[in-house]
């Protein structure tokens, strides 16, 4: 037997509407905020995530599944959403739109990661990148947006955690701040920490050694080395999710694990779903379109970790409801009664009707047990007599009711 490969998932046929329950909510949810779905290629050229993504994250450094193609072209399957679209906005001058441009997307990313519960080396994500404001209002749409997913689903018992890492200016100040914080204890830190500290020191407060999460428990804050423009910026963010009653937390340690990211981030996380608990990442990226060639347009999204969102829903209890029950099975035996269950079934599905008959020659028992099994909302049954009657005898599975009905009366008993 071949197995599949460490880190990946079949969704099996007893599972899949939940994902369709998903990607349907997620539709609606998109549309009602005026999003269109864009579909980039499941690979790119690895150039595009050094760009977008930043080559010094782990992502790039140790996560891509990066090869060679035949034409001995670097290729990369994306590790997520947003560097793809950022090179297609580019690409096709979607500049040129009514701005902002509003996008969703659904997708398969790909990272080299130490499988856990949540964690996986192929997962999907539902994203969001809304492209071409520099307003604050845009920040608390797009976290809206990820609000009303999460609502919309039922799910409760979620923290919002807010940041913003200000821009590349305020950056450098709170770099050369954090720098000098941590020279004293540059020898304690993890070996990973040690090199980010000359790559990129702020992501050293996303460690998770316990050493460096205790040198870093006093290090200066961000928040304290803001620009006016970004301090303005945060606030209104913040006094928009209040005037929404979105309740949230500020975290100064959220600092993400992607290069792009400019001003405001985000995360909603879960705390009954284990070490992964973080269901949603996002962020403002206001210098990542210029990496591709593109005017400077300033962008912010989000991509939900849809595995993630499962499992969280499944340990909640949170119903997800299976839009793929069959509607009739019609239980019958003997040569004329499969043929008049035959065209009933055929009449039936012409109307949009879900309808099952046997075709595995089963006992009338045994059918009807089959029925059960896959939740025919109604079970319909013809012998002899009921073919001689031009009847149907039929029952409706949750209430127990059963009778008689006209095979052409059918559709207004089940509709
Ligand atoms: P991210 O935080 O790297 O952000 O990933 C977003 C979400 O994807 C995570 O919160 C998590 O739910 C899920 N996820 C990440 N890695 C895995 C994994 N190995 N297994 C299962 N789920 C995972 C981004 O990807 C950004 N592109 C989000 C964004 C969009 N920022 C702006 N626009």
């Amino acid at each position: 037997m071949v197995n599949l490969p460490k880190g990946t998932k079949d969704v099996l046929p007893k599972d899949s509407y939940k994902w369709q329950y998903l990607e349907k909510t997620a539709r609606k949810v998109a549309g009602i905020f005026g999003a269109l779905e864009i579909r980039t290629p499941t690979f790119e050229h690895t150039e595009v995530f050094l760009r977008g993504v930043g080559n010094t994250t782990d992502i790039v450094n140790k996560e891509m599944y990066t090869f060679l193609d035949k034409g001995e072209r670097s290729i990369t399957l994306k590790p997520e959403g947003t560097a793809g679209v950022a090179r297609a906005f580019v690409e096709n001058g979607l500049s040129n739109l009514p701005l902002p441009a509003k996008l969703y997307y659904i997708t398969p990313c790909f990272r080299y990661e130490r499988p856990q519960a949540g964690r996986l080396r192929e997962f999907h994500q539902f994203g969001i990148e809304f492209i071409g404001s520099k307003d604050a209002g845009i920040d608390a749409e797009v976290i809206l947006l990820a609000k009303s997913f999460f609502d919309e689903l039922g799910i409760k018992n979620l923290t919002l955690y807010i940041n913003s890492i200000g821009c590349k200016e305020c950056r450098k100040n709170y770099q050369a701040a954090l720098r000098e914080y941590l020279k004293a204890n540059y020898d304690s830190l993890c070996d990973l920490c040690k090199e980010r500290y000359h790559t990129n020191p702020m992501r050293i407060l996303d460690c998770k050694n316990p050493e460096c999460k205790k040198i870093t428990a006093g290090a200066p804050k961000i928040l304290d080395y803001l620009c006016d423009d970004c301090k303005d910026h945060f606030e209104k963010v913040k006094s928009l999710l209040s005037l929404a009653n979105v309740e949230y937390q500020i975290d100064a340690g959220i600092v993400r694990g992607l290069d792009y990211y400019t001003k405001t981030v985000f995360e909603f996380v879960s705390n009954n779903i284990g070490a992964q608990g973080t269901v949603c990442g996002g962020g403002r990226y206001d210098d990542l379109l210029e990496q591709f060639g593109g005017n400077n347009m300033p962008g912010i999204g989000f991509a939900v970790g849809l595995e993630r969102l499962l499992l969280l829903m499944e340990n909640a209890g949170v119903l997800i409801p299976n839009s793929n029950a069959i509607d009739l099975y019609i239980a019958n035996i003997g040569e004329k009664e499969y043929e008049k269950a035959f065209v009933i079934a055929k009449d039936l599905r012409d109307k949009g009707y879900a309808v099952e008959i046997d075709h595995m020659g089963r006992g009338i028992k045994s059918q009807f047990k089959f029925a059960d099994k896959i939740k025919a909302k109604y079970v319909g049954v013809i012998g002899e007599d009921e073919l001689s009657r031009g009847v149907i005898k039929l029952k409706n599975m949750a209430s127990g009711e059963e009778k008689d009905v006209l095979t052409q009366n059918i559709e207004e008993e089940i509709r």
